[in-house]
This record gives C-alpha cells, sequence and structure tokens, in this order.
C-alpha cells in the first residue's frame, strides 16, 4: 500500500508529513509522489490565512475524483485545518480520515477502522506529545538538508493567530533527542540541519540534573560537527536573548540569519496584536544582532491592515522596513481568522482594497530594499554549502550563503555536498551571481 501526502504552510509540517510516513510504515503503507497511484491521499494543512483553507476546499475536490475512479482510495485532511473545523470536514462526505497535529500516533488504529459509511477523527490535543523517539522519513530532494522539530505548540497570545488553537500549548523536545536526531542525520551525509519552532528562543527542556534553553541546544547541535551547518526558525522578538545572539556568534557553523517577524511597525498597533514588544524594543534587538554579528541576514514577517490600523500606523511599518533594511520578506494582507482575539474582540475595519494598497507599498519598498541589501553583497567572499543545478541555468549550480541568500555559480569541479567559497560579482534582488 501506499500513501501521498500533499504538504501546505510551515516548515514544521513539511517535518510533520515526514513523521506521518514514519507512522504510516508501521501501517504498511510506502511513500508514493503520485496521487494517481496512491492508496491514501492526505492533505497536511495550514489555517494561518483565508486563502491556505481556500485552497485546500479545492484540493479536497480534486482527490474526491479519485475516490470516486478508484474505490477503495481513502482521503484524510491532518493537521491544522484538520484541527480547526473537525467534523464539520466529515460533514462533507468526502474526507475518510481527519487527523490533529498531536494525533498522528492514532493513524495506524484509525485507519484499520475506516469503512465506507464510518469515517475517522482524532483531534485530541496534548501537553506533551513531541514524536521525539520517531524517526522522520526524509522527504527532502538532496538528501542535504533536514528538518528537526524542537517544540510544538505555542503559548503566545498574538491576536490575529490561530497557531494556538490549532497546535495546542508549548512544550520543548527531549535535548537528547534532539541531538541524537541531528547526529544520526549527519552520519547519513546531510551537511545543514534546521531547529524548527513557533518561538525557538522559548525551548526550554528540563530532566532531573538538566535544563537546556535554545542557546544551550543551539551550543550541543554546533558541537555535532563543524562542517555540519545550523540553522533555526522561528525566533521572537520579544525572547531573543543575549545569549542566543552569542551563542550564534561564538559558531561558525551556527549561520548567520535570523528569521524575526515584526508584524508590524506601530508600537499601538503591537499592543493591539499582542506581541509584548514595542517598536524600539525589536529596534534595539536589531541593533544587538548587528552588532555581534555585523553581517547577519535579516529576515521578517509583515502584517498589512490589521484591525484599526490607521495611515500612521501604515507609515510606521514602512519606517521601521526602511530602517532595519531586511534581506528578504514574507507580506501578507491581515485576514480575519474565526475564534482568535481579534475576531472576538475587534473590528476587521480596514476595507480589503485598502489593506491590498497597503501590502503593495510594503512589498515596493522590501523589493527596493532586498535589492540594496544583495547589491551590498557584490564583491565579497561567502561560504555556500552546493545544493544542485541552479533552476535558471542547469549548467550552474546554486547554493544558499551562511546569511540565507541565494548563490549561483559555475559547476567547475563542485558536487552536491561540498562546500565552497565564492566570489559575488553581479546580483539580482533575490540571487547572488558569484564566481
Ligand atoms: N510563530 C511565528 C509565525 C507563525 S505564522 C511568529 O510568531 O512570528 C507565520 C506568519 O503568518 C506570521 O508571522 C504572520 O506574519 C502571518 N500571520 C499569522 N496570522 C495571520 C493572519 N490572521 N492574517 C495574516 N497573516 C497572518
Ligand atoms: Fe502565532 Fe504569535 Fe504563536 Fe507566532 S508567536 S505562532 S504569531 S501566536
Ligand atoms: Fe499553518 Fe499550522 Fe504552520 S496554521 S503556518 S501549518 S502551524
Amino acid at each position: 500500500m501506499k500513501a501521498y501526502i500533499e504538504t501546505y504552510g510551515c516548515q514544521m509540517n513539511v517535518n510533520d508529513t515526514e513523521v506521518i510516513f514514519a507512522i504510516l510504515e508501521k501501517a504498511g503503507y510506502g511513500r508514493t509522489e503520485k496521487m494517481e497511484e496512491a492508496d491514501l491521499i492526505l492533505a497536511n494543512t495550514c489555517s494561518i490565512r483565508d486563502n491556505a483553507e481556500q485552497r485546500i476546499w479545492g484540493r479536497i475536490e480534486v482527490f474526491q475524483q479519485q475516490r470516486k475512479a478508484r474505490p477503495g482510495v481513502l482521503v484524510g485532511i491532518v493537521g491544522c485545518m484538520a484541527e480547526r473545523l473537525k467534523d464539520k470536514l466529515l460533514d462533507t462526505r468526502k474526507v475518510d480520515l481527519v487527523v490533529g497535529p498531536d494525533a498522528y500516533r492514532s493513524l495506524p488504529r484509525l485507519l484499520a477502522a475506516i469503512t465506507p459509511d464510518q469515517p475517522q477523527m482524532d483531534v485530541l490535543l496534548s501537553r506533551d506529545e513531541t514524536y521525539a523517539d520517531i524517526t522522520p522519513v526524509r522527504t527532502d530532494k538532496n538528501g542535504l538538508s533536514a528538518f528537526i522539530s524542537i517544540m510544538r505548540g505555542c503559548n503566545n497570545v498574538c491576536s490575529y493567530c490561530v497557531v494556538p488553537y490549532t497546535r495546542g500549548a508549548e512544550r520543548s523536545r527531549d535535548a537528547h533527542s534532539i541531538v541524537r536526531e541531528a547526529c544520526d542525520v549527519y552520519q547519513k551525509g546531510y551537511k545543514e540541519v534546521t531547529l524548527l519552532g513557533q518561538n525557538v528562543d522559548s525551548y526550554l527542556w528540563k530532566s532531573e540534573t538538566e535544563t537546556v534553553n535554545f542557546a544551550g541546544l543551539l551550543a550541543r547541535v554546533a558541537a555535532i560537527a563543524p562542517d555540519l551547518r545550523v540553522r533555526f526558525a522561528t525566533s521572537h522578538p520579544k525572547d531573543i536573548s543575549d545569549e542566543v545572539i552569542e551563542t550564534m556568534a561564538a559558531h561558525e557553523n551556527i549561520c548567520k540569519h535570523i528569521h524575526l517577524p515584526v508584524q508590524s511597525g506601530s508600537t499601538r498597533l503591537l499592543e493591539k496584536m499582542r506581541r509584548k514588544y514595542s517598536r524600539e524594543w525589536y529596534l534595539e534587538r536589531v541593533a544587538k544582532i548587528r552588532s555581534l554579528i555585523p553581517d547577519c541576514g535579516l529576515t521578517t514577517d509583515v502584517i498589512a491592515g490589521f484591525c484599526s490600523e490607521t495611515l500612521e500606523d501604515h507609515q510606521d511599518t514602512l519606517s521601521l522596513m526602511e530602517e532595519v533594511g531586511f534581506d528578504w520578506a514574507f507580506m501578507f494582507a491581515y485576514s480575519d481568522r474565526p475564534g482568535t482575539l481579534a475576531n472576538r474582540t475587534m473590528a476587521d475595519d480596514v476595507p480589503a482594497a485598502e489593506k491590498n494598497r497597503r501590502l503593495n507599498e510594503i512589498i515596493e519598498l522590501q523589493n527596493r530594499k532586498s535589492l540594496e541589501r544583495y547589491r551590498a553583497q557584490i564583491g565579497k567572499q561567502v561560504q555556500v554549502l552546493v545544493e544542485g543545478p541552479s533552476k535558471r541555468n542547469p549548467a550552474q549550480l546554486c547554493g544558499r550563503a551562511s546569511n540565507n541568500m541565494m548563490c549561483v555559480f559555475p559547476a567547475g569541479k563542485l558536487k552536491v555536498g561540498d562546500y565552497a567559497t565564492v566570489t559575488v560579482v553581479d546580483c539580482t534582488s533575490a540571487t547572488l551571481i558569484c564566481e
């Protein structure tokens, strides 16, 4: 039997899909990348914005065609949208299985219990599930870069965000199991691990004899091997500590890139968002990062048109982006999510057209800033990890610099997995062209 899984949403979902494949193996399912030959079709879903869910509804129709054409094929929705909508997904009668992010261990049992008129569901959230003992079935293309979840859930209550509802309370995974997993992938030839959590800076694991915080975990993973690169996401501006920044600076192989979502440049709005930091606090953290790691890559997330956002608030966002100069940003129009604090207590009062106008201004500014940031690299030497052929020009190779900028360069004698030092000679707003 074969399982096919489409993955939507964040990197954590990519890793969850790898955990699901590992659990499905126990139920006798191998992995396929072709929906047409699958006995089990799953979508690992995201609820973060309404358009993310709309896309899944479209996919359910496509899966339904498979289900009709090939009797016996099972269709399931797992992940955040499963958790959010629960039996509403079963009401469609197009889905045999609904499983939330903390219930993947029950997949074999649920699959065995499904009958044509008895779909199965498990959406229980857990206080301690971290899947620590499950070795994910890696799905990355080149056996080079592995995601490792170090925690699950989120204890923040950002007023716009569904994640605390779909993923439950924050819990940190056993530090030893994380280090073991990183060692294991390194021994299998991997050259890069990315430690994942909604707020990695609040990682905290305790046993009877030791307490490990995020800086401590970073140092332990970095100590595995000098040629194993360590990345991580996502950092929270309120929690990123000097100790974390110092640990990055102290280890050559911890990549010099921080994804630090700002959301807004207006302190008034940050308060309404319940982000628990101010514009000034954010700028101070950026100054600290740049003083300890001068060439640190910095990327962010921005939301345009959150509840009650005025033109002045919007200008604050633009001016903060101008001041910081991010390398890259994920930029979104605010999407009202049922059940969140904002949804229950604030009016979604910026009209859609105005949200998009502001979003476009933000995108335009960021494109200009990205180009500036990439241009500033021209003439520098950077170390890249060779990932494979460049998408645009297969005669060239591509790979990321420590600061996460994508580089393309002539192949020479290099092969996938090599480290190379290249010189930046030109750029676009998203690629460094190197020699
Ligand atoms: N844990 C991370 C972000 C997780 S969600 C953090 O705290 O920053 C990824 C991004 O989606 C967020 O940073 C935010 O910019 C965006 N986002 C979350 N909820 C949203 C909503 N309701 N509308 C628009 N964008 C949203
Ligand atoms: Fe959502 Fe805030 Fe948690 Fe990030 S920190 S996942 S934005 S609630
Ligand atoms: Fe989406 Fe869930 Fe990740 S809502 S962003 S898949 S935690």
